[in-house]
This record gives C-alpha cells, structure tokens and sequence, in this order.
C-alpha cells in the first residue's frame, strides 16, 4: 500500500473536518486543518486591532505577517491536532461565530494566502496526510491521489453550525449563523485568488442526508483503492 495525499474541500460547516479526523486516525495519517490557520491569522488581526466594525487594516496585516508563527500539536489525550499562534493554543478561541465572521475577507488577502499554503505544502510534502479546506485540491496539492468536494444544503449546515456552537456554550442565535454560513460561502468562491470550486477530477459528495458512518466508510473504500493502485 502506498502513502497518499487526500485533499478535502467544500463549503463552510460541510463536515469536512469531521471526515478528515476520521480518516487520518484509521490510516495512521497527519490530519491539517487548513482553515484553522485562516483563523488563526484573523484571531491575530483582531488581537493586535486590526479590525474595526466593518473594515481591517490590510496594509498593517501584511506588515505584520512575519510576526506570525503557527504550528499543531496533537493533544494525545483528545487525540486531535490543536492549533498554536505564536506559541499559545488557541484551538478554542478561533471556532467563535466573531472569528467566522471576519476569516473570510482575511482569507482572501493573497499575501496571507502564499504564507499559509507554503506552510501547508512543507507540511504535506511526505504524503500521509489528509487536508482539508477550500483550495487544496485545486492549489495547494493540485496533484493529490484523491480529492473529495464536500457539499449539504446551508440550511442543513447552519443547523450543524449552530448546535456545534451551542454546546461549546456561545450564545448565538441560528439566523445569524446561517447568515454567516452564506456570507462565507459568497466570499470564498467569488474571490479572485484560489475561490473556492470543485477540481475537475475532484469526487464531489452531498451528506445532506448521509449519517456519519455511511459517509467515512464510502470515503475509506476511495482512498484504500487508490493506496492499493486500483484506482
Ligand atoms: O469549518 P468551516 O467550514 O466553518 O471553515 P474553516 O474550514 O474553519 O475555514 C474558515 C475560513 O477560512 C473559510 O470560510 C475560508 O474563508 C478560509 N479558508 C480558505 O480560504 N482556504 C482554506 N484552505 C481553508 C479555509
């Protein structure tokens, strides 16, 4: 069996991160949760002040990139990967319905984005690993093995969206997270630097009525044909 690269994609709450956990744990991969270091680098701009009610400081942002170091470290305990900003673990504070709401204008600053997708790309160079995000099969491993397109109805999303952040205990009401939900989803696929959109060769799959197990094990089945080279 050979070690491949799985690159995950779809639109916002679309349980790509829940898949990709799956995945990595069964084969023994590194999981990379890219948008947590979209979100870790909106954490920072709005740490340093950065972002006022309706706008941030672009300029500023870029000038400061360099101050910005991220890394994962797996909590062996809860057994996931958590995300480092300059040396403090702020998997917690960037999952806020506030962080989800500026992430995407930041993500698509194109200097922010060469920074991050080298990092993913050093970080995927061995194989063995299982990424997903918005633009990894089209940019960041244009040539991986198997490419999943994750898609539901953003009703179906924001509801998933929502209990997720009630019972992580945030108060947020469910309209304005499917406002966000869609709100994001514009941003991501009309920005002019890697938008979100299927690869071509990509496997697109809608789990708006799919339960967990039925759609981990339909991916398993791809990624074990192409490991074996059936595929
Ligand atoms: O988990 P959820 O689907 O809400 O989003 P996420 O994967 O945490 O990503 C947060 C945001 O980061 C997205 O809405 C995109 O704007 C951005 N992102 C991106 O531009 N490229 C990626 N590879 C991953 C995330």
């Amino acid at each position: 069996m050979r070690n491949i690269t799985i690159a995950i994609d779809g639109y916002s709450s679309t349980g790509k991160s829940t898949v990709a956990k799956q995945l990595a744990d069964w084969l023994g991969y590194v999981y990379v949760d890219s948008g947590a270091m979209y979100r870790a680098v909106t954490l920072f701009a709005m740490q340093n002040g950065l972002i006022s009610e309706n706008h941030f400081d672009k300029e500023t942002l870029i000038e400061m990139l360099g101050e910005i170091s991220l890394h994962f470290t797996r909590d062996e305990e809860k057994g996931i990967a958590e995300i480092y900003l300059n040396d403090k673990n702020v998997e917690k504070e960037i999952r806020t319905l506030e962080v989800s709401e500026f992430v995407s204008p930041i993500a698509a600053v194109s200097e922010v984005r060469k920074k991050l997708v080298e990092q993913q790309q050093q970080m995927g160079k061995d194989k063995g690993v299982v990424m997903d995000g918005r633009d990894i099969g089209t940019v960041v491993f244009p040539y991986a093995e198997l490419k999943i397109f994750m898609n539901a109805s953003p009703d179906e999303r924001a509801k998933r969206r929502y209990l997720e952040l009630i019972d992580r205990g945030d108060k947020v009401s469910y309209d304005e997270v499917l406002a966000n939900v869609k709100e994001r989803d514009h941003i991501d696929t009309t920005r002019k630097d890697s938008p979100l959109k299927k690869a071509d060769d990509a496997i697109e799959i809608d789990n708006s009525e799919m339960n967990l197990d039925d759609q981990f094990h339909i991916i398993l089945q791809l990624a074990k044909d192409r490991m074996a080279g059936r595929v």
